[in-house]
């Protein structure tokens, strides 16, 4: 497998039936798997903990998530290490599509479990999904200034695309967002 070849490494990884991945010396594991929608409380705490992160009143809302959830069921992934009774959720990317193209939002590693190949492990994840869904493209935001996040999507060999704008429209000024310190 060539080197840093995302989209062969998200085919190797579907022919494997889980993905589990060591990521410390003292042997624990962290198991990547779809999000459930028990998971909230856990992701949303460590949305919280997430430097720079925004965090909106409405749409990461339980109820929002819960939506979001529904009609994306499977595509989310969280990595949670399993100490045998509890499960501790330490990543997580809300994923899904529109029919035509996947998008990931508030992809996230807890800074204790960084730069072990869950953020990547967990991409993967959703890839997989979205393909088989049959889902062509996927896409992501990345704030300028976010360095760390930029870094890893370069490093995953996505494509920056500089030859156009985003645009958006607010249909709903009490879908507040707030930025954590
Ligand atoms: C971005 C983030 C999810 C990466 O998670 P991670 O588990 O640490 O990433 P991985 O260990 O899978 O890294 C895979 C590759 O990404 C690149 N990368 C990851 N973190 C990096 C960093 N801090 N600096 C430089 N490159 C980095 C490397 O190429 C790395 O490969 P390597 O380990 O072989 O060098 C995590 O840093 C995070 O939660 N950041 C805060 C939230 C955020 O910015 N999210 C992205 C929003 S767009």
């Amino acid at each position: 497998m060539e080197k840093n070849n995302l989209l062969d490494e998200v085919e190797f990884y579907a022919k494997k039936t889980s993905a589990y991945i060591e990521v410390s010396k003292n042997k624990e594991s962290v198991h990547v798997r779809p999000m459930k929608k028990e998971d909230y409380e856990q992701v949303y705490d460590l949305w919280l903990q997430i430097q720079g992160f925004g965090i909106r009143t409405i749409d990461d809302s339980k109820e929002g998530v819960y939506k979001f959830l529904e009609r994306n069921p499977g595509i989310s992934t969280v990595a949670v290490v399993d100490n045998g009774s509890q499960e501790k959720i330490v990543g997580a990317i809300l994923c899904g599509h529109d029919g035509r193209r996947g998008c990931m939002y508030h992809v996230c590693v807890n800074k204790k479990y960084r730069k072990k190949g869950i953020g990547k492990a967990m991409t993967i994840a959703c890839m997989r999904a979205l393909q088989k869904e049959k889902i062509n493209v996927v896409s992501l935001i990345a704030y300028k200034n976010n360095e760390v996040g930029n870094q890893f999507w370069h490093g995953e060999n996505w494509n920056e695309r500089q030859e156009m704008n985003y645009y958006d429209f607010i249909l709903n000024d009490e879908n507040i967002t707030n930025f954590n310190e």
